[in-house]
């Protein structure tokens, strides 16, 4: 196995066969996580610290879940408590954590870039949890196992990733990591929240809903992320729907046997129609969350036998 890496900033620096080494590593996972005993030791001795300067409900508790199944000591900072809120910035704050010793640190951060930035600061193992626009790879890695799973494979697939394109880090992720697959990606949304020369990253765009999922084998949908928008973007949620929301009769358009998929937190009746979201034979959001568990074990797995294998003063 390799995976020669001291950081999972993102999907950008992977290539398709460290892809290929975290997606089999969480499989072997997803079977432990199915069993009873659920206490590994891959990560004793250690110490994960979660850092979440945003909002989050499954990410969070994927990640704290992730170490405590393998014998990490995790703490989970809050940072809205923190002395953030009195102005110390994210490199204070970080630097102070690192004085604490931690091995692996769970950042996500509205600012694109500042996970980046973090981890030239620290001496642990930092891990990107989202941030802004930018890049959220423990998702796309989520979703990759989720479809290799759903399809059993994960190249040569028609993907569609519809919605808020612009805004949405989860689509930057996916996109570059189904590139590197060599998958055929189709971007379907509004013109406003289509981020200008994406054609440029190996994807067709369409402003079509029932044009773009033709023929598709995976319909991944996204969250409208109006807390990054900053202007009317959409007329209306009603419009949205009728034009971008899926429902059955736009699915029909897909691959007979196409798989529906959200990261969450979903908006039933603006981007997905409820019982679409909760019908077992098309939808796979729950195995989504599944995986999410599995793939942060085996990222954290894999970047804690890298720091265990370097001497501690190249640490320093
Ligand atoms: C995504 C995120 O935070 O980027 N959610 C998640 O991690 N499950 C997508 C979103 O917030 O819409």
């Amino acid at each position: 196995m390799r995976f020669d890496h001291r950081h999972l900033l993102g999907i950008e620096p992977l290539r398709p066969d460290e892809i290929t080494t975290i997606l089999d590593l969480a499989e072997q996972y997803v079977r432990f996580n199915r069993g009873r005993d659920k206490h590994a030791n891959a990560l004793a001795g250690l110490t994960q610290i979660n850092m979440f300067f945003e909002n989050s409900t499954r990410t969070q508790a994927s990640f704290e879940l992730a170490g405590k199944r393998l014998g990490a000591d995790v703490m989970n900072m809050s940072m809205q408590a923190s002395s953030v809120k009195k102005g110390e910035t994210l490199i204070d704050t970080a630097l102070t954590l690192n004085a604490m010793h931690p091995d692996l640190l769970v950042v996500r951060h509205p600012h694109s870039g500042a996970v980046d930035l973090l981890a030239q600061k620290v001496n642990c193992a930092v891990l990107n949890a989202g941030d802004g626009r930018h890049e959220h790879p423990t998702q796309a890695l989520l979703d990759a196992l989720t479809i290799r799973r759903a399809k059993g494979r994960l190249h040569r697939l028609t993907i569609a990733i519809c919605g808020d394109i612009a805004h949405s880090r989860v689509a930057r992720s996916n996109l570059l990591l189904l590139h590197k697959m060599e998958n055929r990606i189709r971007l379907i949304g509004p013109e406003t929240l289509m981020p200008t020369g994406i054609e440029d990253f190996g994807a067709e765009v369409f402003a079509d809903m029932r044009e773009g999922l033709k023929g598709a084998d995976v319909v991944m949908m996204l969250r409208l992320q109006k807390e990054r928008m900053d202007g009317g973007f959409i007329p209306s949620e009603r419009e949205y729907y009728h034009r971008f929301g899926l429902d059955a009769e736009k699915l029909s358009h897909a691959a007979p046997d196409a798989i529906v998929m959200h990261p969450g937190p979903m908006n039933r009746g603006v981007e997905i129609d409820g019982t679409l979201a909760d019908d077992i034979n098309r939808s796979v959001i729950q195995d989504q969350v599944e995986m999410g568990v599995a793939v942060r074990m085996a990222a954290m797995d894999l970047l804690a036998r890298n720091l265990r294998a370097r001497p501690s003063e190249v640490m320093a």
